[in-house]
């Protein structure tokens, strides 16, 4: 993988090293192409966080990352953590000025599986407007355009507006399992007086986006274990329960057949909806249930009963099997029966519920509802906090008019489905509100194969950081 970084010498980016593939006219307006090449650089890194054999792809890309910002004008600093690197960067602060924290994530997501990219995943290339690599969109293209644009904004008047502090992390995807730890030790050094964020998305193309809120997650695994190890299916099936058949019946007794979660106590803490999110979100283009149809390809929508789509993903909870296994899996058939099988669960959480809680009460539900036969082991995994700000606040009203500024409309707010986990614990150790000013698309192929990032949203984003810093120092 390429380190350093060689991508800020203008020979060197005029190279070649990028492809357009088949892409004739599509290069975008000139003067931006040199912002690409340097997101192509960040992209080329297989930056994967969850794969212990990219352990130094992640740290070249953290080092590639610090160098980038210090030849920008602002001091970075690598913290080294006991996963991968932390990376604080800060222009000069002055006491009379605010302070903005600038929060991303360098990590991606495995690119598998592979066979399924029209391109090579860590070979960036521009097709119709759009860059294809992992992480075009989560996260590297969305957090350089703020890092390109605080640079812009230096590099033409030698300062900014406010004091700056970029926080960026290489185990977002993983769920940050060393930042809050990081950010008690450092909160001093970190005070912020409101974060933003771009690691989400737009709801239409060029339809400026402010998020106020995110889903908690809680994942676990379950185990279910039967006999001593595989069995011939003929000579004991009929006489030992079957650990495929018991998760499947396991997971089956998660929701009721309306799709309403049946864990005990599970919605107790749900706030509800408020009246102006539903008649705004109503409202909200393209994510109509038409348009979730329509993106999705599901052949009918089903959800929760009483809730838009874009109710059900924004402000209700869920319970996902995101992987299910056992027995034989290979080609043809084979006469087994497993010794065991598994799940793998995560359930998205909005206010006021508590991952911890809710881990509890799905503990609990998973052995009780034990099939007669088997064992089951539940295994608690990573979780992160639901949240929620006030976008009606002086923050949000800045960010809107960075977001107008920056994209020529007012934008639409909402609450995001997905879910950063460490922005609940960033907002209250700093004790500052956490805006979202995302700029992925609902078809940017997040966490899939061919992930995609607009050029145009990411020029844009560059423009709306430099507005932001303008408008957060008013
Ligand atoms: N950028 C996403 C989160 C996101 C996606 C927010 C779309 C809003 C809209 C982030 O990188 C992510 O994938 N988070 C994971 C967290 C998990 C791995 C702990 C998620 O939401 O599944
Ligand atoms: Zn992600």
């Amino acid at each position: 993988m390429g380190s350093g970084i060689r991508c800020i010498l203008p020979t060197e980016r005029r190279r070649g090293a990028i492809r357009l593939a088949g892409n004739g006219g599509q290069w975008p307006a000139s003067g931006v192409n040199d912002d690409l090449q340097t997101l192509f650089s960040f992209l080329r890194f297989p930056s994967v966080s969850t794969d212990s054999r990219h352990k130094g792809d992640v740290r070249a890309c953290a080092g590639w990352l610090a160098d980038l910002l210090n030849s920008s004008g602002l001091s970075a600093v690598i913290h080294e953590t006991p996963g991968h690197p932390v990376i604080v960067a800060k222009n000069l602060h002055r006491a009379d000025r605010r302070t903005v924290m600038i929060y991303g994530h360098y990590d991606v997501q495995p690119a598998d599986p592979l066979h399924l990219w029209t391109t090579p995943p860590f070979e960036p290339q521009i097709r119709d407007g759009r860059v294809y690599a992992r992480g075009a969109a989560d996260n590297k293209g969305q957090m350089l355009a703020h890092v390109l644009g605080a640079a812009k904004t230096l590099a033409g008047s030698g300062d900014l507006p406010v004091n700056l502090v970029f926080l960026f992390e290489g185990e977002e995807e993983i769920g940050s399992p060393n930042l809050g730890p990081f950010l008690a030790e450092h909160a001093a050094s970190l005070k912020a007086d409101m974060i933003a964020i771009s690691d989400s998305g737009m709801v239409a193309p060029g339809v400026p986006t402010l998020g106020y809120g995110l889903r908690g997650i809680a994942c676990c695994e379950v185990i279910v274990r039967g006999p001593k190890g595989d069995l011939h299916s003929g000579v004991f099936g009929g006489a030992v329960a079957n650990p495929a058949t018991a998760i499947a019946r396991l997971v089956a007794t998660l929701h009721d057949a309306d799709g309403r979660i049946a864990v005990d106590g599970f919605y107790n803490d749900v706030r509800p909806l408020e009246s102006w999110e539903r008649e705004a979100w109503a409202e909200v283009p393209g994510m109509s249930d038409v348009d979730i149809a329509k993106i999705t390809g599901a052949p009918a929508l089903f959800g929760e009963p009483g809730f838009t789509s874009a109710e059900r993903i924004w402000a209700r909870p869920t319970a996902e099997i995101n992987g299910i296994g056992g027995g034989y899996q290979g080609e043809g058939s084979k006469t087994v029966l497993p010794a065991e099988a598994f799940a793998k669960l995560s359930f998205r959480l909005v206010p006021d519920q508590d991952p911890e809680d809710i881990l509890a009460k799905v503990r609990d539900h998973l052995v009780r509802h034990a099939p007669r036969g088997v064992e089951v082991e539940v295994l608690p995994g990573h979780h992160g906090k639901p949240y929620v700000a006030d976008p009606g606040s002086a923050f949000g009203t800045a960010a809107s008019v960075a977001l107008s500024r920056a994209f020529g409309a007012d934008p639409v707010r909402i609450r995001e489905g997905g879910s950063i986990p460490i922005v609940r614990t960033l907002s209250e150790t700093l004790g500052a509100d956490t805006l979202l000013l995302g700029l992925a698309l609902s078809d940017s192929q997040v966490h899939a194969p061919d992930e995609n990032f607009p050029v145009a949203h990411f020029e844009g984003g560059i423009r709306m950081q430099q507005a932001l810093l303008e408008e957060l120092a008013r």
